[in-house]
């Protein structure tokens, strides 16, 4: 099916005429066409620009029968990429929730056996067809919010069968899932440490049986570790991406989120595509970032949630960090799905502009998962994932919060929400 959405107030392509993530001043560039117009036919974009244009294109496009689509009034995005996610477990933390509210630490319910490996014990004994159900079951909550992308971990099984177990419901659900939407798939084995083995051993698992088995059966796209005292130093994090590399698998870490322990210079030495979290980055990390290309992909998510320290998003982007944003949805540091709300965030606490956040959810995102040739912005040839808003200024979506202004979600060109 073709068609036309029509005279949008706002258009915000995020174009990127680069081809490295944006960052410093770029950032700020979100390709805004006022009285736009989007062409689409079936899944992709075919025309993106202003009314002049459109004329010029429409006589010389072939199909003459397409539907019309009034953007009046409207502000049209790119689909939102949550470009770091946990969102596949079982089980519930929500006593952990109230523990911390009564002032129990993060770090001290993990020691006492909560934590991540709480969800282990339940990810264990959930059958592959539950959780894969319970996944799904979670996908509209994304939808509606405005998420057409997202990443996804392991890192709840802790051993091959689980670990592989999770990979398979990431890969069976991006191969069909109730809304369509592009699902990638990281194996974090290197999450936590099981109960029953040492972590030498668990290392030297992850290194030599899991990472050959993933890559040969293609299950991950990418790899991960939490890279944090009493989990992962930096040299076990590096053994764990390099070798993860070298089997084709994209490094990402997880790192500085409550202590800075060198992941920053892991990252570098490994190439990651991005560092995630880095509530507690230090400024010479930040310098030894620049002109690496790698992203930093921030989740205030979770430190709200956590009541922690904030990203310096600000020194990031004044550095020539490119910034990308994600949820974390997580069971323990981070129960949201929500990508308005980490943009309020942004917006309210990382002291990001509109623009910046704008990209950081875009094409940076796209950038973080290496789909910036498909995804993350609004351009003929691109995939027709669009969010249609009802307000004439992309400036109220962070001006008036806590409420849901989304009025369509398209993927893949298909209508998937409707509000
Ligand atoms: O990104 N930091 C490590 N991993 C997750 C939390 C996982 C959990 O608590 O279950 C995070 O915050
Ligand atoms: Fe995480």
């Amino acid at each position: 099916m073709a068609y036309l959405i029509k005279n949008i107030s706002q258009l915000i392509t995020c174009r990127n005429n680069f081809n490295h993530p944006k960052y410093g001043k770029e950032q700020s560039d979100i390709g805004l066409i006022e009285n736009g117009n989007v062409f689409v036919d079936k899944r992709k974009i075919e025309f993106v620009g202003n009314t002049a244009a459109l004329r010029k294109f429409l006589k010389n496009y072939e199909k003459k029968n397409f539907k019309v689509i009034d953007g009046k009034n409207k502000t049209v995005l790119p689909g939102f990429i949550d470009s770091h996610t946990h969102f596949v477990f079982s089980g519930s933390r929500a006593v952990e929730y109230e523990m911390r509210i009564k002032g129990h630490t993060y770090e001290e319910i993990a020691k006492a056996g909560g934590g991540i490996l709480s969800t282990v014990n339940s990810v264990r004994k959930t059958s592959k067809k539950a959780l894969l159900n319970i996944s799904e079951s979670r996908l509209s909550n994304f939808v509606k919010n405005g998420t057409t992308t997202i990443e996804g971990k392991s890192g709840y099984g802790l051993d091959t069968k689980n670990e592989i177990k999770m990979l398979e419901v990431l890969n069976d659900l991006n191969n069909k899932n109730t809304f369509g939407l592009d699902i990638l798939p990281t194996f974090l084995g290197a999450h936590s440490i099981p109960q029953e083995m040492s972590k030498r051993d668990y290392i030297e698992l992850v290194c030599y049986e899991m990472v050959p088995l993933i890559a040969k059966k293609k299950l991950a796209k990418f790899i991960d570790v939490f890279c944090e005292r009493g989990y992962f130093n930096a040299k076990e994090s590096q053994q764990v991406l390099s070798i993860g590399a070298k089997f084709g698998l994209i490094p990402k870490m997880h790192t500085d989120q409550f202590n800075s322990v060198g992941g920053i210079n892991t990252a570098i030495n490994v190439n990651a595509i991005s560092v995630d979290h880095l509530e507690e980055i230090e400024f010479t990390d930040i310098k030894n970032l620049q002109g690496k290309n790698i992203i930093a992909t921030l989740l205030p998510g979770v430190s709200y949630f956590l009541d922690i320290t904030y990203q310096p998003a600000r020194v990031l982007i004044e550095n020539n960090i490119p910034v990308a944003l994600a949820t974390d949805f997580n069971p323990g540091s981070c129960m949201t799905e929500n990508m308005q709300m980490i943009m309020s965030l942004a917006s309210l606490k990382l002291k990001m502009s509109a623009e910046e956040i704008i990209n950081a959810v875009t094409i940076n995102a796209a950038h973080a998962l290496f789909l910036q040739d498909k995804l993350g912005s609004i351009e003929p040839g691109k995939q027709a994932d669009l969010l249609i808003f009802d307000f004439d200024s992309y400036k109220d979506l962070l001006y008036h919060f806590g409420i849901n202004q989304l009025q369509t979600v398209i993927k893949k060109g298909k209508i998937i929400y409707n509000s």
